[in-house]
């Protein structure tokens, strides 16, 4: 449900059938495999908010296809990552999934290479001598880490890493958000028996949230009209221009934010602009592993991470202000219901389109013209395969 460039003033709509990807592209356990090495060992990934590793010595131990991936915080609290392996004969070097590191050191249950938090080798016990052996060549196989807004990102090709903010759709739209001082109040996780991109192509239309959204769309006009945009609209100039109700940009007239009544949860946030305010929802993407949405009164982060060929994780987060999370009457649970809901519509919807995929009859399907924003994703995905 991404919002198309401001800028982009014309009728966005596809105007010619575009095919969509192969259905191998979803199934295929070797196709899966070259997107994991083009797309996910190339690419900013999101892995966890900053404040996950909460100080010096703290670890999180990372999944990311075949990859493993030690993302900690060294004695200075700066964050370093590296796989997850010795650089002796190979072995794993941690085994939890999270903690905090008993020393300054990075001990390899195998045969005890021992690393400073820096990947730097400073032992290895032996009793013979190696004239042409120097620890400097041995250091742990680094991994680029990046912080936007206290959401951490890695990214497997340090040498080939761009900024981090390039990775974003526009990095700057949630500025007056300050992210970064938010606390998640909220978590809802779940495994979808879908492919990561069957995710993407759904938050990438709106043709499905009538149908699928009834409560949303009440409170986003537009989406019951089967549109993300007022530009998707061919009949957009007319409808604006009579500034019809059900054709309004933003939410409904008296809807404030994304919940059960529209109303907020709490104060909004002190330093939106008004057309933010207006807006009710921004969004913010980094393809292919997250996006975050800003309303009036919180945010809500997705991350989105494939498990297999037809298995994606996702994980949801609420966004709130510290004081808003200290008021002991505040039940954050009770302000996510209503897009968990949402979500939950969503990942339905992604586990029947997969499921349909296997008609050995269905070799690759048609877009719509509401579709233009799948057939982006979609283009982006052939790019990085090429
Ligand atoms: S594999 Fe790590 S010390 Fe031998
Ligand atoms: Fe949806």
């Amino acid at each position: 449900m991404a919002q198309s460039d401001e800028r982009n003033q014309e009728y966005t709509g596809l105007t010619r059938v575009e095919p969509t990807l192969p259905t191998r592209f979803y199934l295929d356990p070797d196709h899966h495999a070259l997107e994991l090495q083009r797309i996910w060992y190339r690419n900013w990934i999101y892995v966890c908010r900053a404040s996950d590793l909460d100080g010096p010595r703290a670890f999180r131990v990372f999944d990311l296809g075949s990859q493993q991936i030690l993302l900690l915080r060294d004695e200075g609290g700066e964050l370093q990552a590296f796989h997850n392996t010795c650089r002796h004969r190979g072995s794993t070097l941690i085994q939890k999934a999270e903690g905090c590191l008993r020393n300054a050191r990075i001990t390899c249950p195998y045969h005890s290479w021992t690393y400073d938090l820096q990947g730097r080798l400073q032992r290895r016990p032996t009793r013979g001598e190696q004239a042409d052996f120097d620890k400097a060549d041995y250091s742990l196989y680094d991994v680029a880490v990046a912080d936007w807004n206290g959401f951490i990102f890695i990214h497997l090709e340090p040498e080939n890493a761009a900024p981090l903010e390039t990775a974003f759709d526009a990095s700057h739209l949630l500025d007056n958000w300050h992210l970064a001082e938010l606390q998640v109040g909220h978590t809802h996780t779940r495994t979808l028996a879908c492919n990561w991109k069957i995710f993407w192509e759904n938050f990438n239309e709106c043709l499905h949230c009538p149908n699928l959204h009834p409560s949303l769309s009440r409170i986003v006009p537009l989406y019951k009209q089967y549109f993300m945009e007022v530009h998707d609209d061919p009949e957009w100039q007319a409808h604006q221009r009579e500034g019809d109700p059900l054709y309004k940009a933003g939410l409904a007239e008296g809807k404030e934010t994304w919940s059960a009544d529209g109303l907020p949860c709490a104060e909004y946030f002190p330093d939106l602009s008004p057309e933010e305010i207006e807006r009710g929802h921004t969004y913010c993407e980094n393809t292919p592993s997250m996006f975050v949405v800003g309303h009036v009164d919180y945010a809500r982060s997705v991350q989105i991470l494939p498990l297999g060929p037809e298995q994606t994780l996702i994980q949801a987060q609420w966004l709130f202000r510290p004081e808003v999370l200290q008021n002991p009457d505040f039940d954050a649970a009770e302000v996510a219901a209503f897009a968990t809901q949402v979500i939950e519509e969503d990942g339905a919807a992604a586990e029947l389109n997969q499921k349909g995929l296997h008609s050995i009859r269905h070799e690759r399907g048609a877009l719509m013209p509401e579709e233009y924003a799948v057939h982006s994703f979609q283009r982006w995905v052939k790019d990085q395969l090429d």
